[in-house]
């Protein structure tokens, strides 16, 4: 038994510590808004925040994360840079399937609580392992800088 913070909340999973974070979050503590990709760590679909660094749960064995603060895309209107990210995606209507955009949101809202106001080539480094298969790289950046703004 583990007890893992995530969204703001202590929740007791039974699960082994080496179970990747994704798998806790998604099938132990039901929050569905983390996608399963690639599982190698190559697309980006999985991010959350650990301690408010974006990273790949897939990756990421459940027992690195217990005494860190998980957040997920379903607790990201709590943090204001993220509401700001949301609203941006939402103006600029980034989506095209989707199913890459919860993670690609989490890197984002890393980068501009790192960096509020990123230049291009820094939002391409910052963004360049988060994989769209749609092509909504151009939509992305410009959501960035409305962020920014
Ligand atoms: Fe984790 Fe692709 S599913 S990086």
């Amino acid at each position: 038994m583990i007890t893992l913070n995530l969204n703001g909340k202590d929740h007791s999973l039974d699960v082994p510590e080496e179970m990747p974070l994704l798998w806790a979050i998604r099938d132990v503590a039901g929050y569905s808004g983390t996608k399963f990709g690639c599982g190698m760590g190559l697309c980006g679909a999985c991010t959350v925040h650990v301690d408010g660094q974006a990273t790949r749960a897939c990756i990421t064995p459940v027992g690195l994360a217990v005494g860190k603060k998980v957040t997920t895309l379903e607790a990201l209107h709590a943090d204001p840079v993220g509401q700001v990210v949301q609203q941006a995606w939402l103006e600029l209507g980034v989506a095209q399937c989707g199913y890459c955009q919860g993670g690609q949101i989490m890197t984002a809202t890393a980068l501009l609580k790192g960096n509020p106001n990123p230049d291009d080539a820094q939002i391409e480094t910052a963004m360049a392992g988060n994989v769209c298969r749609c092509g909504t790289y151009n939509r992305i950046r410009a959501a960035i800088h409305v962020a920014a703004d």
